[in-house]
């Protein structure tokens, strides 16, 4: 018997079942259409205009750019299979991007869904922390890091307390982009997805021990991972450098963690200390956080 022919012979009579149908059928074809996303960002490839790469690896590119005359990053899938995944995964991050709307939060602008074209537009920034904190030789000062810091935990304030929660799940300096007037933004946002929320993936140094457990875990990875970089801002020295991946599982495990420089004011390294805490329950909250850097905003 063939399909249309099963579906007549059915006997829907109950009008809530009815309804209930026709709204999932309403829903698939939306996902069809959009992958969920909604078509009021959508950009045409051909305003783009793409210029020299500034970052990217694995399986997207950023890159300078113009969107009719605008300057701009454009970031770019490619995945030569074009795999559902890799797909997938784009329209996670655009989604989540798209979202949020916040000073510290990389301005979203726009994304172009179409295959092969799958690219994500956003506010072009001229640093990462990366690049200030390692590449540019500019001297960052105590009250330079905390003013840094306090941005970033706004940023974390506000990313934590949506619902559901954001967590970003990748902290670490080359996720934040800086402006001239030192304004940090957060970028990034390929792990925060949920559907890879299960998946043990984000950079070593920066992770907590509970995701090295695979054991459940909430927006108090990222504070661990704060800490990890906080301390990293005042060392000057990517955390556990010359250590081994599975070395630095070890000693994380262990409660071993980054030296902290004897030079660090006491009240930078406290507040550190407190949020990379072994157990995630005793670590602060971001607005804790934000309390914290109010004091030694005062004292430095
Ligand atoms: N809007 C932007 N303005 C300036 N530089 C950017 C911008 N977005 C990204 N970059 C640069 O590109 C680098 C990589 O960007 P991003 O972190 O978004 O991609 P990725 O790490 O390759 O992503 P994923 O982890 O999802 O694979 C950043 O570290 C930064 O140096
Ligand atoms: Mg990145």
């Amino acid at each position: 018997m063939s399909l249309a022919s099963q579906m007549g012979s059915m006997r829907i009579k109950d009008p809530e079942e009815i309804e209930r149908l026709v709204k999932e059928n309403n829903e698939l074809k939306r996902q069809i259409a959009g992958g969920g996303a909604s078509s009021s960002y959508q950009i045409p490839y051909e305003d783009l205009e793409v210029q020299d790469q500034i970052g990217g690896g694995g399986f997207s590119l950023v890159y300078r750019g113009f969107w009719k005359g605008t300057p701009v990053a454009i970031k770019k899938w490619f995945d030569p299979n074009q795999s559902e995944q890799m797909v997938q995964e784009f329209r996670e991050e655009v989604m989540t991007l798209a979202e949020l709307r916040h000073p510290n939060v990389l301005q979203f602008l726009g994304a172009c869904m179409r295959p092969p074209h799958l690219a994500m537009v956003t506010e072009h920034m001229p640093f990462s922390l990366h690049h200030v904190l390692y590449g540019a030789g500019v001297d960052l000062d105590r009250k330079k890091i905390v003013g840094l810091a306090q941005d970033i935990a706004r940023a974390f304030v506000y990313l934590h307390s949506r619902r559901p929660a954001v967590v970003h799940r990748d902290i670490k300096p080359a996720n934040f982009l800086v402006d001239r007037a030192w304004k940090v933004k957060v970028c990034d946002f390929g792990l925060a997805s949920n559907s890879k929320a299960q998946a043990g993936a984000g950079t070593p140094q920066y992770m907590a021990p509970e995701l090295y457990e695979n054991k459940p875990y909430n927006e108090k990875v990222d504070v661990y991972a704060f800490g990890v970089m906080l301390n990293e801002l005042v060392a000057k020295e990517p955390p556990f450098s010359g250590l081994a991946l599975g070395a630095i599982r070890e000693a994380v495990l262990e409660g071993k963690r980054p030296d902290v420089p004897l030079s660090c004011p006491k009240l930078i390294s406290d507040l550190v200390k407190r949020c990379w805490a072994q157990a995630a329950d005793s670590r602060p909250s971001f607005a804790q956080i934000l309390e914290a850097l109010k004091e030694v905003a005062k004292a430095v």
